[in-house]
């Protein structure tokens, strides 16, 4: 039977092999802390990475905390991505770490990463950035449960926050207009929050952000010693925001969707294409296999180490 356990609650995901009250009854027998069960009914969905659920049993509601390796995770699964099957990896990626680093996790989520590595580390700083404000008020009700106090959360896309982010201090947020309604509704307190509405920001929001707020100030001046990109259909778009804030030998790890039986010529093919475009040297450290996504696609994770040009 395949499902997901998020602290109390079960999400069941379709295409369901038996029939939906024989997965409730099975799970209600095995799984005693199991309060409610969920079905997912949509794939996850950009840009926040969320699905819709209908409940199949027990209480109405879908936030829960989950707790993995000692630590615990607020969070309200239908507003916010959290998976459980990724705990592992965030222990690996938190025990490479090294005393003293500096850390930029990307699309940090409630701050499952950020957390396990400030816990499992000696890492300096570690400043997460993340779109959903949902997830951000969630991170940084995590930062407070789990007093990972060197961890600093920030509010925004990381195309906007990255190359700011030395001028950027915990609960800062850069806020879109079309996250505008989000960032009300989830009562985030921000310390200060940099608008931008009205504006093609694909196009613009660099010139905005540099003209009204960030004039005269050096863009990428925070490098970092180690870079987590989990956005894994994506995540090589934003090799372009990451290359520029990472030191000569840093370590990025990079999360894609690559194929069974080729991953390591598509993973190769990913990096030489961006290091000619962008214009750097790596050395791949290691890639390694973290889920399956549908038959023969898996999620690695690619650590490389970077060097520049
Ligand atoms: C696959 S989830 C990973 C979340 C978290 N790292 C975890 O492991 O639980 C990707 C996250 O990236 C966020 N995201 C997507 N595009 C983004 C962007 N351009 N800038 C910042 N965050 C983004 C989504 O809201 C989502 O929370």
């Amino acid at each position: 039977m395949a499902f997901d356990i998020v602290g109390d609650i079960a999400i069941l995901k379709k295409p369901l092999k038996y029939s939906e009250e024989e997965y409730v009854r099975k799970i209600v027998e095995k799984h005693k802390g199991v309060r409610t069960i969920l079905l997912q009914e949509t794939e996850v969905e950009p840009p926040y990475r969320i699905a819709r659920y209908r409940l199949l049993y027990g209480e109405n509601r879908t936030e829960t905390i989950a707790i993995e390796y000692g630590l615990k995770f607020k969070v309200d699964v239908a507003r916010c991505y959290y998976s459980s099957r990724l705990s592992n990896e965030r222990y690996r990626i938190a025990r490479n770490v090294k005393d003293g680093e500096d850390v930029l996790v990307m699309f940090s989520g409630v701050n499952p990463y950020s957390i396990y590595i400030s816990k499992f580390s000696k890492a300096r700083t570690i400043y997460s950035v993340e779109l959903n404000p949902f997830a951000v008020k969630y991170g940084l009700e995590n930062v407070r449960l789990n007093k990972a106090n060197n961890v600093i959360t920030i509010l925004g896309d990381v195309r906007d926050v990255v190359p700011y982010i030395e001028y950027l201090s915990n609960s800062d947020g850069i806020v879109k207009e079309e996250i505008l309604e989000d960032t009300i509704e989830s009562s985030i307190e921000l310390n200060r929050v940099i608008f931008l509405d009205k504006i093609d920001y694909r196009v613009k929001a660099r010139e905005y952000l540099e003209r009204e707020f960030f004039e005269g100030k050096e863009r990428f001046k925070k490098k970092f010693d180690r870079i987590i990109m989990p956005l894994p259909k994506e995540s090589d778009l934003f090799l372009e925001v990451a290359i520029p804030a990472i030191k000569d030998g840093g370590i990025i790890h990079l999360y894609h969707f690559l194929s069974e039986e080729n991953y390591l010529e598509e993973a190769e093919k990913i990096l030489e294409e961006y290091s000619n475009r962008i214009g750097f040297e790596y050395e791949i450290l290691g890639i390694t296999r973290v889920g399956d996504i549908s038959p023969g696609v898996y999620r690695f994770c690619i650590d490389f180490k970077v060097k520049r040009t």
